[in-house]
């Protein structure tokens, strides 16, 4: 890979958080799981990539989210659950994992404008490098009047009402990756290796038993035929499983008394993840706007990402009490949701048109992020119909 060589500094940095993954594989008989190296790389504190300070967002970063290619995405949303927000009569916000603050943004400017501000807009952020760069960010963004708004938390509330909603966070979670063999579903593990001492290689894999009874019940369960409930799943098949955000669903499911809870973020159904062709997963690493799939490059300065399996999300808010809403492509929300409209106003106000039309043709085109990206609504306690626009882009059949 000839990726541009980082600063000494940031090389520094990373191999700060080396020696941390190593010393937590001396702690565990010399090797951790992925989903555990994929935790220390994103969020050891203070020097995992999404807990320190590499600057990750926008041009000068590793990728680029919907809300950073412009305000009409946040807008759209909130302009899509306006029959939500009537029947619930100006809810509370609780979003999650808000990365620079622009989400946030793009939905209360909307929000002020339809006199529809909530009391509290909530944010839930792991990031402490993140939560400062919201806080400074939105303070210098927003009215008084909107900022006193928004209040961070530490972690989740006992209990909430209102809307949740979290983009491409579910994708950052850690993920238990896994390889069926000739004996079974076995785990990947991570070791030091022991020859040289460059990033590229100072980790290399190994297969053993899963490390909990769950996850291979779970593993178990995706190599039983598809007549039989499963993927069909055969030996030399690669690929994860993301525990973490049925974890995440669970709680969120267990403090949410009244509302609904949007995902958005890049995956598939069930069907589509884990097809046969796809059989090395959907592992991918963003360092500096080049995509690559090697975890071990760098760690601390490179995103690590997965693709959702929504069939299994879908399945873990249902049995957990939730509603499936509806289930869609990006594309069609926002189309459905209103962006051209919406597109046309923000036109004479302040954005060029060749500007506008770019974004909106990322945001929605299929060849773009329009059908690689997915939401996901469900609901808890709130019975209303489906709202027209959102019925006719409606795909749960897919899930
Ligand atoms: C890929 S970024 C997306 C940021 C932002 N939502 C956007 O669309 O630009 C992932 C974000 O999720 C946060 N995050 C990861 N795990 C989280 C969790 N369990 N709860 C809340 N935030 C989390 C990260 O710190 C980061 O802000």
């Amino acid at each position: 890979m000839s990726f541009p060589e980082p600063s000494t500094i940031a090389q520094a940095h990373s191999l700060k958080l080396q020696q941390q993954i190593k010393t937590a594989m001396t702690q565990h008989h010399g090797k951790i799981s992925f989903h555990n190296y994929m935790q220390l790389a994103l969020y050891a504190p203070g020097l995992g990539y999404y807990s320190a300070g590499a600057h990750k967002f926008g041009e000068s970063g590793d990728f680029i989210t919907a809300p950073e290619i412009s305000p009409l995405f946040g807008m759209t949303i909130a302009s899509a659950l306006k029959p939500y927000i009537a029947a619930m009569s100006q809810p509370d916000w609780l979003e999650l994992g808000a990365g620079t603050g622009r989400l946030a943004e793009s939905i209360l400017d909307y929000l002020a404008k339809e006199k529809n501000l909530p009391q509290h807009y909530f944010i839930l952020e792991v990031s402490a490098d993140l939560k400062q760069r919201q806080q400074d960010y939105l303070q210098a963004k927003l009215s008084g009047e909107i900022f006193k708004r928004i209040i961070w938390l530490d972690r989740l509330p006992n209990s909430f009402s209102g809307i949740i909603i979290a983009n491409e966070v579910l994708d950052a979670l850690p993920v238990h990756r896994f390889k069926i063999t000739e004996n079974g579903a076995k785990e990947i593990y991570v070791v030091e290796a022991n020859s040289d001492s460059t990033a590229l290689n100072n980790f290399h894999e190994i297969l053993d038993n899963p490390s909990s009874a769950y996850l291979e019940q779970r593993l178990n369960a995706l190599m039983l035929p598809k007549e039989q409930g499963g993927m069909g799943l055969t030996a030399g098949y690669e690929s994860e499983i993301n525990l973490q955000q049925e974890a995440l669903l669970k709680s969120l499911t267990a403090i949410l008394t009244q509302g609904i809870l949007l995902f958005i973020d890049y995956g598939f159904p069930a069907r589509e993840y884990y097809h046969p062709d796809r059989d090395t997963g959907t592992l991918m690493c963003h360092y500096q706007h080049h995509a690559h799939p090697n975890p071990y490059f760098w760690p601390g300065l490179q995103d690590i990402t997965s693709h959702v399996d929504f069939t299994a999300l879908a399945k873990c808010g249902i049995e957990n009490g939730l509603t499936l809403e509806t289930f869609m492509t990006q594309g069609a929300l926002l189309m459905h949701g209103g962006i051209m409209e919406l597109a046309q106003a923000f036109l004479t106000q302040e954005k060029s048109s060749l500007l506008t039309a770019n974004a909106v043709r990322k945001l929605v085109s299929p060849e773009e992020m329009g059908e690689l990206f997915k939401a996901i609504l469900f609901s808890k306690n709130l019975h209303i119909a489906l709202p027209q626009q959102l019925e006719d882009a409606d795909c749960r059949h897919r899930l």
